[in-house]
Protein backbone atom coordinates (compact mmCIF):
# COMPACT_ATOMS: atom_id res chain seq x y z
CA UNK A 1 0.00 0.00 0.00
CA UNK A 2 1.37 3.38 -1.07
CA UNK A 3 -1.58 6.17 0.19
CA UNK A 4 -0.91 5.50 4.01
CA UNK A 5 -1.12 8.40 5.91
CA UNK A 6 2.62 8.03 6.50
CA UNK A 7 3.62 7.90 2.69
CA UNK A 8 1.04 11.18 2.17
CA UNK A 9 2.99 12.88 5.06
CA UNK A 10 6.82 11.97 3.69
CA UNK A 11 5.15 13.05 -0.14
CA UNK A 12 4.13 16.23 1.29
CA UNK A 13 7.07 17.71 3.97
CA UNK A 14 10.15 16.80 4.83
CA UNK A 15 9.72 14.39 7.90
CA UNK A 16 10.51 13.90 10.56
CA UNK A 17 11.00 17.22 12.06
CA UNK A 18 12.22 18.41 15.35
CA UNK A 19 9.20 18.76 17.58
CA UNK A 20 7.33 15.74 15.74
CA UNK A 21 7.89 12.24 14.95
CA UNK A 22 6.40 8.61 14.66
CA UNK A 23 6.93 5.52 16.39
CA UNK A 24 5.55 2.15 15.33
CA UNK A 25 2.30 4.22 13.74
CA UNK A 26 2.17 6.59 16.74
CA UNK A 27 2.87 10.12 16.73
CA UNK A 28 5.53 11.24 19.38
CA UNK A 29 5.02 15.23 20.21
CA UNK A 30 8.65 16.12 21.29
CA UNK A 31 9.51 13.71 23.54
CA UNK A 32 5.82 12.88 24.47
CA UNK A 33 4.07 9.53 23.77
CA UNK A 34 0.49 10.66 23.13
CA UNK A 35 -0.82 7.76 23.15
CA UNK A 36 0.35 6.86 26.82
CA UNK A 37 -1.71 10.01 28.23
CA UNK A 38 -4.59 9.17 25.70
CA UNK A 39 -4.27 5.64 27.74
CA UNK A 40 -4.02 6.90 31.16
CA UNK A 41 -6.30 10.32 30.96
CA UNK A 42 -8.75 9.78 28.07
CA UNK A 43 -9.69 12.53 25.24
CA UNK A 44 -10.46 14.84 25.06
CA UNK A 45 -7.44 16.65 27.09
CA UNK A 46 -5.03 20.14 26.50
CA UNK A 47 -1.76 19.24 26.86
CA UNK A 48 1.53 21.49 28.03
CA UNK A 49 4.72 20.50 26.50
CA UNK A 50 6.57 22.98 29.42
CA UNK A 51 10.11 22.39 27.69
CA UNK A 52 8.92 23.91 24.84
CA UNK A 53 8.48 27.25 26.17
CA UNK A 54 11.99 27.67 27.75
CA UNK A 55 13.43 26.57 24.42
CA UNK A 56 11.98 29.48 22.92
CA UNK A 57 13.03 31.53 25.00
CA UNK A 58 16.27 30.89 24.50
CA UNK A 59 16.35 30.72 20.74
CA UNK A 60 15.22 34.28 20.76
CA UNK A 61 17.93 35.43 23.38
CA UNK A 62 20.33 33.35 21.28
CA UNK A 63 19.38 35.23 17.90
CA UNK A 64 18.66 38.67 19.09
CA UNK A 65 22.23 38.21 20.82
CA UNK A 66 24.32 37.03 17.95
CA UNK A 67 22.58 39.57 15.50
CA UNK A 68 23.54 42.15 18.16
CA UNK A 69 27.46 40.87 17.84
CA UNK A 70 27.55 40.27 14.33
CA UNK A 71 26.14 43.81 13.95
CA UNK A 72 28.24 45.32 16.41
CA UNK A 73 25.22 46.60 17.34
CA UNK A 74 25.80 48.85 20.43
CA UNK A 75 22.94 47.76 22.75
CA UNK A 76 21.05 44.98 25.13
CA UNK A 77 18.21 42.93 24.07
CA UNK A 78 15.60 41.72 26.55
CA UNK A 79 12.87 39.18 26.45
CA UNK A 80 9.31 39.73 28.25
CA UNK A 81 6.69 37.40 28.36
CA UNK A 82 3.07 38.80 27.40
CA UNK A 83 1.22 37.12 30.32
CA UNK A 84 -2.18 37.73 27.49
CA UNK A 85 -1.30 34.62 25.60
CA UNK A 86 -1.27 32.42 28.88
CA UNK A 87 -2.30 33.66 32.31
CA UNK A 88 -1.78 30.38 34.08
CA UNK A 89 0.76 30.31 36.78
CA UNK A 90 2.91 27.24 35.76
CA UNK A 91 3.29 28.57 32.10
CA UNK A 92 4.26 32.18 33.85
CA UNK A 93 6.54 30.80 36.49
CA UNK A 94 8.20 28.56 33.31
CA UNK A 95 8.97 31.67 31.55
CA UNK A 96 10.66 32.96 34.93
CA UNK A 97 12.70 30.64 35.25
CA UNK A 98 14.17 31.21 31.85
CA UNK A 99 15.21 35.03 33.31
CA UNK A 100 12.32 37.17 31.64
CA UNK A 101 10.53 40.85 32.25
CA UNK A 102 6.76 40.84 32.13
CA UNK A 103 4.65 42.66 30.00
CA UNK A 104 1.02 43.61 31.55
CA UNK A 105 -2.71 44.37 29.61
CA UNK A 106 -5.21 44.54 32.37
CA UNK A 107 -5.61 45.85 35.97
CA UNK A 108 -5.97 42.09 36.88
CA UNK A 109 -2.48 41.59 35.78
CA UNK A 110 -1.22 43.31 38.41
CA UNK A 111 -3.09 41.03 40.96
CA UNK A 112 -0.85 38.13 39.51
CA UNK A 113 2.54 40.00 39.67
CA UNK A 114 1.67 40.72 43.33
CA UNK A 115 1.55 36.72 43.42
CA UNK A 116 4.43 36.04 42.19
CA UNK A 117 6.37 38.59 43.94
CA UNK A 118 4.53 36.75 47.29
CA UNK A 119 5.65 33.19 45.86
CA UNK A 120 8.82 35.01 45.15
CA UNK A 121 8.95 34.45 41.74
CA UNK A 122 9.81 38.06 41.34
CA UNK A 123 11.52 40.75 43.07
CA UNK A 124 11.32 44.46 43.26
CA UNK A 125 13.91 44.69 40.86
CA UNK A 126 11.84 43.03 38.06
CA UNK A 127 10.95 44.66 34.53
CA UNK A 128 7.43 45.18 34.21
CA UNK A 129 6.12 46.79 31.36
CA UNK A 130 2.41 47.74 31.71
CA UNK A 131 0.54 48.58 28.20
CA UNK A 132 -2.53 48.80 27.04
CA UNK A 133 -5.69 51.60 27.25
CA UNK A 134 -5.77 51.90 31.38
CA UNK A 135 -9.04 51.96 33.38
CA UNK A 136 -8.72 53.85 36.46
CA UNK A 137 -8.25 50.52 38.72
CA UNK A 138 -5.08 49.65 36.40
CA UNK A 139 -3.42 52.99 36.46
CA UNK A 140 -3.69 53.04 40.44
CA UNK A 141 -2.87 49.47 40.35
CA UNK A 142 0.74 50.38 38.22
CA UNK A 143 0.97 53.13 40.74
CA UNK A 144 0.13 50.95 44.24
CA UNK A 145 3.26 49.27 42.74
CA UNK A 146 5.44 51.72 42.06
CA UNK A 147 4.55 53.45 45.22
CA UNK A 148 5.61 49.98 47.08
CA UNK A 149 8.83 50.18 45.70
CA UNK A 150 8.99 47.97 42.66
CA UNK A 151 11.86 49.98 40.66
CA UNK A 152 11.34 48.96 37.13
CA UNK A 153 7.68 49.67 36.26
CA UNK A 154 7.64 50.91 33.05
CA UNK A 155 4.04 52.22 32.26
CA UNK A 156 3.91 52.45 28.81
CA UNK A 157 1.24 55.33 28.03
CA UNK A 158 -1.38 54.69 25.57
CA UNK A 159 -2.73 58.54 25.42
CA UNK A 160 -2.03 61.24 26.65
CA UNK A 161 -4.31 61.39 29.29
CA UNK A 162 -3.27 58.40 30.77
CA UNK A 163 0.13 60.55 31.79
CA UNK A 164 -2.53 62.50 34.09
CA UNK A 165 -3.52 59.94 35.92
CA UNK A 166 0.54 58.91 37.49
CA UNK A 167 1.01 62.44 38.10
CA UNK A 168 -1.61 62.34 40.43
CA UNK A 169 -1.10 59.07 41.75
CA UNK A 170 2.51 58.14 42.07
CA UNK A 171 4.58 58.88 44.71
CA UNK A 172 7.95 57.81 44.34
CA UNK A 173 11.38 59.48 45.59
CA UNK A 174 13.22 58.59 42.11
CA UNK A 175 11.92 59.21 38.93
CA UNK A 176 9.30 57.15 37.41
CA UNK A 177 10.15 55.34 34.17
CA UNK A 178 7.90 55.75 31.57
CA UNK A 179 7.30 54.26 27.41
CA UNK A 180 4.97 55.78 24.91
CA UNK A 181 3.39 53.77 22.67
CA UNK A 182 3.14 54.62 19.45
CA UNK A 183 -0.09 53.52 16.90
CA UNK A 184 1.16 51.46 14.34
CA UNK A 185 -0.32 51.79 10.46
CA UNK A 186 -1.65 48.61 9.38
CA UNK A 187 -1.87 46.82 6.15
CA UNK A 188 -3.64 48.43 3.31
CA UNK A 189 -5.95 44.55 3.54
CA UNK A 190 -6.74 45.29 7.21
CA UNK A 191 -10.28 46.65 8.56
CA UNK A 192 -8.50 50.30 9.61
CA UNK A 193 -5.74 52.23 8.66
CA UNK A 194 -3.79 53.10 11.93
CA UNK A 195 -4.49 51.00 15.03
CA UNK A 196 -6.38 52.25 18.17
CA UNK A 197 -3.68 51.80 20.51
CA UNK A 198 -0.63 53.89 21.26
CA UNK A 199 -0.58 57.81 20.26
CA UNK A 200 -0.27 58.86 16.95
CA UNK A 201 3.11 59.31 15.60
CA UNK A 202 2.80 62.91 14.61
CA UNK A 203 1.73 63.65 17.56
CA UNK A 204 4.92 62.48 20.35
CA UNK A 205 7.13 65.14 20.23
CA UNK A 206 4.96 67.83 21.11
CA UNK A 207 3.53 65.42 23.77
CA UNK A 208 6.90 64.90 25.24
CA UNK A 209 8.35 68.85 25.17
CA UNK A 210 4.69 70.12 26.42
CA UNK A 211 3.75 67.05 28.90
CA UNK A 212 7.03 65.41 30.20
CA UNK A 213 10.63 67.01 29.55
CA UNK A 214 11.47 68.67 32.80
CA UNK A 215 9.05 66.91 34.87
CA UNK A 216 11.56 65.92 37.46
CA UNK A 217 9.07 63.02 38.27
CA UNK A 218 9.15 61.14 34.77
CA UNK A 219 11.84 60.11 32.73
CA UNK A 220 10.55 58.56 29.18
CA UNK A 221 12.90 56.29 29.04
CA UNK A 222 11.47 53.34 25.92
CA UNK A 223 9.52 53.99 22.61
CA UNK A 224 6.90 51.20 22.02
CA UNK A 225 5.06 49.70 18.93
CA UNK A 226 3.66 46.55 17.68
CA UNK A 227 1.84 45.87 14.52
CA UNK A 228 -0.86 43.56 14.40
CA UNK A 229 -0.19 41.24 11.68
CA UNK A 230 3.46 40.42 13.20
CA UNK A 231 6.64 40.40 12.29
CA UNK A 232 6.91 39.90 8.48
CA UNK A 233 9.10 40.01 5.87
CA UNK A 234 7.57 42.93 3.61
CA UNK A 235 7.25 46.73 2.94
CA UNK A 236 4.59 47.06 5.84
CA UNK A 237 6.96 46.06 8.75
CA UNK A 238 9.94 47.34 7.80
CA UNK A 239 8.67 50.92 6.78
CA UNK A 240 7.24 51.03 10.10
CA UNK A 241 10.19 49.96 12.08
CA UNK A 242 11.76 52.56 9.70
CA UNK A 243 9.63 55.56 10.60
CA UNK A 244 9.65 54.61 14.65
CA UNK A 245 13.25 54.05 14.96
CA UNK A 246 13.26 57.48 13.12
CA UNK A 247 10.86 59.05 15.68
CA UNK A 248 13.23 57.60 18.49
CA UNK A 249 16.21 59.19 16.75
CA UNK A 250 14.70 62.60 16.88
CA UNK A 251 13.40 62.11 20.58
CA UNK A 252 16.71 60.64 21.69
CA UNK A 253 18.47 63.80 20.35
CA UNK A 254 16.24 65.74 23.05
CA UNK A 255 15.39 63.18 25.56
CA UNK A 256 18.96 61.73 26.40
CA UNK A 257 17.62 59.52 28.86
CA UNK A 258 15.41 57.68 26.40
CA UNK A 259 17.07 53.96 25.89
CA UNK A 260 14.95 51.49 24.71
CA UNK A 261 12.80 50.43 21.73
CA UNK A 262 10.49 47.90 22.04
CA UNK A 263 9.36 46.15 19.24
CA UNK A 264 6.30 43.94 20.79
CA UNK A 265 5.61 40.02 19.90
CA UNK A 266 4.23 38.95 16.85
CA UNK A 267 6.57 35.99 15.82
CA UNK A 268 4.74 33.50 13.59
CA UNK A 269 4.93 29.84 14.72
CA UNK A 270 4.67 26.72 13.25
CA UNK A 271 0.81 25.96 12.07
CA UNK A 272 2.07 23.70 9.26
CA UNK A 273 4.72 20.73 8.90
CA UNK A 274 5.20 23.29 5.93
CA UNK A 275 6.14 26.32 8.16
CA UNK A 276 8.98 28.14 6.62
CA UNK A 277 10.30 31.43 8.27
CA UNK A 278 13.69 32.13 8.60
CA UNK A 279 13.74 33.64 12.06
CA UNK A 280 17.44 34.39 11.97
CA UNK A 281 17.11 36.27 8.87
CA UNK A 282 14.45 38.43 10.32
CA UNK A 283 16.02 39.11 13.65
CA UNK A 284 19.34 40.34 11.48
CA UNK A 285 17.65 43.27 9.48
CA UNK A 286 15.73 44.33 12.72
CA UNK A 287 18.83 44.84 13.95
CA UNK A 288 20.70 45.92 11.36
CA UNK A 289 18.07 48.34 10.20
CA UNK A 290 17.47 49.87 13.73
CA UNK A 291 21.54 50.15 13.73
CA UNK A 292 21.48 51.89 10.30
CA UNK A 293 18.60 54.54 10.82
CA UNK A 294 20.22 55.17 14.35
CA UNK A 295 24.06 56.01 12.76
CA UNK A 296 22.34 58.36 9.63
CA UNK A 297 20.68 60.29 12.63
CA UNK A 298 23.86 60.22 14.34
CA UNK A 299 22.16 58.58 17.73
CA UNK A 300 22.60 55.91 20.06
CA UNK A 301 21.20 52.56 19.45
CA UNK A 302 18.32 51.34 21.83
CA UNK A 303 18.49 48.43 23.63
CA UNK A 304 15.95 45.78 22.47
CA UNK A 305 12.51 44.66 24.25
CA UNK A 306 9.99 42.15 22.65
CA UNK A 307 7.21 40.53 24.47
CA UNK A 308 6.51 37.51 22.09
CA UNK A 309 3.49 35.99 23.53
CA UNK A 310 2.43 33.22 20.65
CA UNK A 311 6.06 32.68 19.97
CA UNK A 312 6.60 31.53 23.71
CA UNK A 313 3.59 29.46 24.81
CA UNK A 314 1.91 28.92 21.19
CA UNK A 315 4.06 25.42 20.19
CA UNK A 316 3.77 23.67 23.72
CA UNK A 317 0.08 23.44 23.57
CA UNK A 318 -1.98 20.48 22.03
CA UNK A 319 -5.61 19.92 22.50
CA UNK A 320 -6.16 15.92 22.00
CA UNK A 321 -9.50 14.53 20.59
CA UNK A 322 -10.85 11.30 19.87
CA UNK A 323 -13.19 11.14 16.37
CA UNK A 324 -16.22 9.72 17.91
CA UNK A 325 -17.77 8.33 14.82
CA UNK A 326 -18.10 9.23 11.22
CA UNK A 327 -21.22 10.38 9.15
CA UNK A 328 -21.43 10.62 5.35
CA UNK A 329 -23.83 13.41 4.71
CA UNK A 330 -23.63 13.49 0.66
CA UNK A 331 -21.67 11.09 -1.83
CA UNK A 332 -18.95 13.32 -1.53
CA UNK A 333 -18.27 14.45 1.93
CA UNK A 334 -17.72 12.54 5.49
CA UNK A 335 -17.54 13.83 8.74
CA UNK A 336 -15.54 12.89 11.25
CA UNK A 337 -16.98 13.88 14.39
CA UNK A 338 -14.77 14.89 17.42
CA UNK A 339 -15.67 14.54 21.45
CA UNK A 340 -15.05 18.12 21.97
CA UNK A 341 -15.78 21.17 20.29
CA UNK A 342 -13.74 23.69 18.19
CA UNK A 343 -15.53 26.54 18.89
CA UNK A 344 -14.85 26.29 23.18
CA UNK A 345 -11.86 24.86 23.00
CA UNK A 346 -9.97 26.35 19.76
CA UNK A 347 -12.05 29.32 19.43
CA UNK A 348 -9.85 31.16 16.50
CA UNK A 349 -10.28 28.61 14.25
CA UNK A 350 -13.87 29.95 14.59
CA UNK A 351 -13.73 33.72 15.08
CA UNK A 352 -10.47 34.42 12.99
CA UNK A 353 -10.56 31.19 11.02
CA UNK A 354 -7.00 30.09 12.38
CA UNK A 355 -5.17 27.19 11.07
CA UNK A 356 -3.33 24.97 13.52
CA UNK A 357 -1.30 21.95 12.71
CA UNK A 358 -3.62 18.97 12.84
CA UNK A 359 -1.97 15.38 13.02
CA UNK A 360 -3.72 11.95 13.44
CA UNK A 361 -2.37 10.16 17.21
CA UNK A 362 -2.30 6.73 16.01
CA UNK A 363 -3.25 4.78 12.57
CA UNK A 364 -0.55 6.11 10.34
CA UNK A 365 -0.10 2.85 8.70
CA UNK A 366 -3.78 3.22 7.34
CA UNK A 367 -5.25 4.77 4.02
CA UNK A 368 -6.19 8.15 4.30
CA UNK A 369 -9.02 10.43 2.86
CA UNK A 370 -10.53 13.96 2.88
CA UNK A 371 -12.68 14.36 6.06
CA UNK A 372 -14.61 17.83 7.25
CA UNK A 373 -13.85 17.83 11.13
CA UNK A 374 -17.01 18.42 13.27
CA UNK A 375 -17.38 19.87 16.66
CA UNK A 376 -20.10 18.73 19.36
CA UNK A 377 -22.11 22.19 19.66
CA UNK A 378 -24.95 22.32 17.19
CA UNK A 379 -23.49 25.77 15.69
CA UNK A 380 -23.13 25.51 11.59
CA UNK A 381 -19.83 27.01 12.16
CA UNK A 382 -18.25 24.50 14.74
CA UNK A 383 -16.25 22.43 12.26
CA UNK A 384 -12.43 22.00 10.99
CA UNK A 385 -12.03 21.56 6.64
CA UNK A 386 -8.82 23.48 5.63
CA UNK A 387 -5.43 23.29 6.50
CA UNK A 388 -2.85 26.11 6.59
CA UNK A 389 -1.11 24.65 3.16
CA UNK A 390 -3.87 22.77 1.58
CA UNK A 391 -7.77 23.71 1.52
CA UNK A 392 -8.53 20.39 2.90
CA UNK A 393 -8.19 17.60 5.62
CA UNK A 394 -6.69 14.44 5.52
CA UNK A 395 -7.19 11.55 7.79
CA UNK A 396 -6.91 8.00 8.44
CA UNK A 397 -9.48 5.80 7.31
CA UNK A 398 -11.49 4.37 10.47
CA UNK A 399 -12.05 1.21 10.90
CA UNK A 400 -15.28 -0.31 11.66
CA UNK A 401 -14.65 -3.94 13.31
CA UNK A 402 -15.50 -4.08 16.60
CA UNK A 403 -12.75 -3.90 19.62
CA UNK A 404 -10.18 -1.80 16.89
CA UNK A 405 -8.44 1.21 18.35
CA UNK A 406 -10.49 4.79 17.79
CA UNK A 407 -8.71 7.46 15.95
CA UNK A 408 -7.38 10.17 18.21
CA UNK A 409 -6.39 13.42 16.29
CA UNK A 410 -4.14 16.46 17.60
CA UNK A 411 -3.92 20.05 17.29
CA UNK A 412 -0.68 20.65 17.78
CA UNK A 413 0.95 24.48 19.00
CA UNK A 414 -2.36 25.95 20.38
CA UNK A 415 -0.88 27.44 23.60
CA UNK A 416 -1.54 30.72 23.22
CA UNK A 417 -4.52 32.65 23.54
CA UNK A 418 -7.09 29.61 23.24
CA UNK A 419 -7.86 28.93 26.91
CA UNK A 420 -8.05 32.96 27.33
CA UNK A 421 -10.40 33.69 24.51
CA UNK A 422 -12.77 30.26 25.13
CA UNK A 423 -12.73 31.38 29.18
CA UNK A 424 -10.97 28.59 31.33
CA UNK A 425 -14.27 27.18 32.70
CA UNK A 426 -17.51 29.05 32.89
CA UNK A 427 -20.33 28.27 30.55
CA UNK A 428 -19.87 26.91 27.27
CA UNK A 429 -21.82 26.78 23.85
CA UNK A 430 -24.17 23.93 24.57
CA UNK A 431 -22.50 23.04 27.90
CA UNK A 432 -19.83 21.36 26.20
CA UNK A 433 -17.09 21.39 29.35
CA UNK A 434 -13.89 22.79 29.50
CA UNK A 435 -11.36 19.41 28.63
CA UNK A 436 -8.99 17.74 31.34
CA UNK A 437 -5.27 19.78 31.16
CA UNK A 438 -2.60 17.88 31.71
CA UNK A 439 1.25 19.15 31.71
CA UNK A 440 4.45 17.39 30.84
CA UNK A 441 7.75 18.48 31.96
CA UNK A 442 11.13 16.97 33.28
CA UNK A 443 11.59 16.59 36.82
CA UNK A 444 14.64 17.24 38.77
CA UNK A 445 16.40 14.27 37.58
CA UNK A 446 16.02 14.53 34.44
CA UNK A 447 12.87 12.31 33.51
CA UNK A 448 9.74 13.34 32.06
CA UNK A 449 6.73 13.80 34.34
CA UNK A 450 3.29 14.48 33.72
CA UNK A 451 0.18 15.85 35.76
CA UNK A 452 -3.43 16.95 35.66
CA UNK A 453 -3.18 20.83 36.15
CA UNK A 454 -7.22 20.36 36.01
CA UNK A 455 -10.04 17.58 35.64
CA UNK A 456 -12.86 18.39 32.80
CA UNK A 457 -15.65 20.63 34.04
CA UNK A 458 -17.78 19.03 35.65
CA UNK A 459 -21.76 20.07 34.94
CA UNK A 460 -22.03 21.18 38.79
CA UNK A 461 -19.62 23.89 38.22
CA UNK A 462 -22.12 24.80 35.18
CA UNK A 463 -25.02 24.96 37.12
CA UNK A 464 -24.14 26.72 39.72
CA UNK A 465 -23.05 29.53 37.33
CA UNK A 466 -26.65 28.87 35.72
CA UNK A 467 -28.66 29.09 39.44
CA UNK A 468 -29.92 25.78 39.40
CA UNK A 469 -27.38 24.69 42.27
CA UNK A 470 -26.49 27.37 45.25
C1 LIG B 1 1.38 45.14 23.02
C2 LIG B 1 1.45 43.71 22.65
N1 LIG B 1 2.60 43.06 22.87
C3 LIG B 1 2.72 41.75 22.59
C4 LIG B 1 1.67 41.04 22.02
C5 LIG B 1 1.88 39.58 21.73
O1 LIG B 1 1.78 39.28 20.39
P1 LIG B 1 2.14 37.84 19.86
O2 LIG B 1 1.36 36.85 20.65
O3 LIG B 1 1.75 37.89 18.43
O4 LIG B 1 3.60 37.65 20.03
C6 LIG B 1 0.47 41.69 21.74
C7 LIG B 1 -0.65 40.96 21.17
O5 LIG B 1 -1.74 41.40 20.97
C8 LIG B 1 0.36 43.07 22.06
O6 LIG B 1 -0.77 43.75 21.83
Amino acid sequence: MNNTYTDLVHQTFDFPQQDFHVKDNYLQFNDVDVKRLIDKYGTPFKLTYLPKIGSQINKAKKMFNDAIKRNKYDGKYYYCYCTKSSHFSFIVEETLKHGVHIETSFAYDIEIIKQLYKRRKINKETVIICNGFKTKAYTRNIARLINDGFKNVYPILDNKNEFEDYKRSIRSKDPVKIGIRIASEEEPTFDFYTSRLGIRNRDVLEFYVDKIKGNDKFQLKMLHFFMNKGIKDDIYYWSELNKVVNLYCQLKKICPELEGLNIGGGFPIKHSLAFDYDYNYMVNEIISNIKKVCKKNKVDTPDIYTEFGSFTVGESGAVIYSILDDKMQNDRETWYMIDSSFITTLPDTWGIGEKFLLLPINKWDKEYHEVHLGGLTCDSHDFYTSEEHINAVFLPKIEKEKGSEPLYIGFFHTGAYQDQLAGYGGIKHCMIPSPKHVVVEYNKEGVLEDWLYAKEQSPQSMLKILGYIR
